[in-house]
C-alpha cells in the first residue's frame, strides 16, 4: 500500500476538522452579536436561556446559508453528482461486460478515492480475465476446427471407389490420429480445469518414486523403442510422500515429450536424486531442444513451438501446463535447461514430504 496519499489524507481530514470548527465559531459569534444589535435596537431584553437559543438557531442558520454559498461556489455538489452519476454508468458498462473503464477521483484528497482505485483495479481484473477466457476459447476452438477438417476432408476421400487399398489404410490412419488428438484434447481440457478448480482429489501417500519411474518407461517401450531411443536410466531406492496417480501424469508427459521431439537413434536419460528433504527428478534427451524465447512460453497453455510438427505428432500443447499444475500442487518446482539443436532436460524438484 502507498503511505502517502494515506498522510495526505489525514493532513486533510484534519484541516477539514479545523474549518469545521472554525466556522461554527465564527457563525455563533456572527449570531451573538447581530441578536445583541438587534436586541438593543428594539428594546428587548430577553432571558438568558431565550438569548443562547437564538444565538444557537441563528448561527446554525448562517452555517447553513454559508455552507449551501461555498458549494456553489466550488461546484463541490455538481461534482459530487457528476462523480456519483459516473459511477452508476461505470458500474452499468461492467455488468453489460464492458471492462475497458477508468472511473476519475473528484480531488487528489477525495475520501472515495479508495474506492475509485479499487473499482478501477476490479475492472482492469476482469478485463484481463475476459481476455484470458477469449484466448481460450479461441484456442480450444482451433485445436477442435484442424483435425476435424482434416477427418471430414478424408472421409471425402474414401467416398472415392478407385482408391488403392494402400491409400485407403493411409487415410484411415491419419482419420484415427486426428481422432485420437480431439480426444486427449478433451482429456487434458477436462484434467486441467479439474486440476485449476480445487476440488480435484489430492490423496498423498509414501510410496517408491524410483519404482514409479521404471514403470513409466517400461509403459512407454513402444514409442522409444519405434524410434530405437536408447535409454538411460540411474534410479537409486527413493521414497516419497505424493499423489501417485497425479505423478505418473508428470512423468509420463514429460516422457512422452522427450521421445516426440528426440529424433531416431536419439539418447535419453532419466534420473533421481535426493538431498535431505529435496527430491529431484531430471528428464533429459538428446532431441530437438528449445530456443530461450520457446522456453519462456513452453508451460502456457496450447504452446507449441513448431505447430506443423505437432500437427503430426498429435500434441495439443497441454502436457505441460498440467506438469507445472501438479508440480505446484505438490509445492514442487520445474526448471528447464534446452539447447537448440542439442537437447533438453527437465528438472523437477519435490519435497520428499517425510
Ligand atoms: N523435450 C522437449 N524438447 C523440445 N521441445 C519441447 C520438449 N518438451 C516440450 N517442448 C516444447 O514445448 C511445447 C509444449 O509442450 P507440451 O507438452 O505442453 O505440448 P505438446 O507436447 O505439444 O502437446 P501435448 O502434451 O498436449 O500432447 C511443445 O510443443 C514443444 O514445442
Ligand atoms: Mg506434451
Amino acid at each position: 500500500m502507498n503511505k502517502r496519499p494515506s498522510i495526505f489524507l489525514f493532513i486533510w481530514r484534519f484541516f477539514v476538522f479545523f474549518v469545521g470548527i472554525f466556522s461554527l465559531i465564527s457563525c455563533w459569534t456572527i449570531a451573538f452579536f447581530l441578536t445583541n444589535y438587534l436586541y438593543r435596537h428594539f428594546h428587548y431584553h430577553p432571558s438568558n436561556y431565550v438569548r443562547e437559543l437564538m444565538n444557537f438557531i441563528i448561527g446554525l442558520f448562517i452555517l447553513g446559508i454559508a455552507v449551501q454559498f461555498l458549494e456553489k461556489m466550488g461546484g463541490w455538489r455538481a461534482k459530487q453528482i457528476e462523480f456519483f452519476h459516473s459511477m452508476k454508468k461505470s458500474f452499468e458498462q461492467i455488468a453489460n461486460g464492458n471492462f475497458n473503464i477508468r472511473l476519475e477521483s473528484i480531488s487528489p484528497h477525495s475520501p472515495f478515492n479508495e474506492l475509485v482505485e479499487s473499482i478501477n483495479r476490479m475492472a482492469q481484473e476482469l478485463s484481463e480475465m475476459e481476455q484470458l477466457r477469449q484466448e481460450f476459447v479461441s484456442n480450444v476452438s482451433h485445436e477442435i476446427q484442424s483435425p476435424l477438417t482434416s477427418i471430414i476432408g478424408f472421409i471425402h476421400a474414401l467416398k472415392n471407389d478407385k482408391l488403392s487399398a494402400e491409400q485407403r489404410a493411409r487415410y484411415l490412419h491419419i482419420i484415427e490420429t486426428e481422432s485420437k488428438r480431439l480426444s486427449k484434447l478433451s482429456d487434458n481440457l477436462l484434467k486441467l480445469t479439474s486440476l485449476e478448480s480445487e476440488h480435484h482429489p489430492f490423496e498423498p501417500k509414501k510410496y517408491r518414486l524410483d519404482q514409479q519411474l521404471k514403470n513409466i518407461v517400461l509403459a512407454c517401450e513402444p514409442q522409444w523403442l519405434e524410434k530405437a531411443i536408447d535409454i538411460d536410466i540411474v534410479l537409486d531406492k527413493t521414497e516419497i510422500v505424493a499423489d501417485k496417480d497425479l505423478l505418473d501424469q508428470v512423468w509420463m508427459n514429460l516422457l512422452h515429450n522427450s521421445i516426440k521431439f528426440t529424433p531416431q537413434k536419439g539418447k535419453l536419460s532419466i534420473s533421481v536424486s535426493q538431498s535431505g528433504q529435496k527430491i529431484q527428478v531430471a528428464v533429459s534427451d538428446t532431441g530437438i531442444g528449445m530456443s530461450e524465447e520457446e522456453k519462456m512460453h513452453m508451460f502456457e497453455r496450447f504452446y507449441k513451438a513448431d505447430r506443423s510438427r505437432n500437427r503430426s505428432e498429435g500434441g495439443n500443447g497441454l502436457g505441460l501446463a498440467i506438469v507445472k499444475k501438479i508440480v505446484s500442487m505438490h509445492h514442487g518446482d520445474i526448471k528447464v535447461e534446452s539447447t537448440k539443436g542439442k537437447g533438453t532436460t527437465i528438472f523437477v524438484s519435490l519435497p520428499s514430504g517425510k
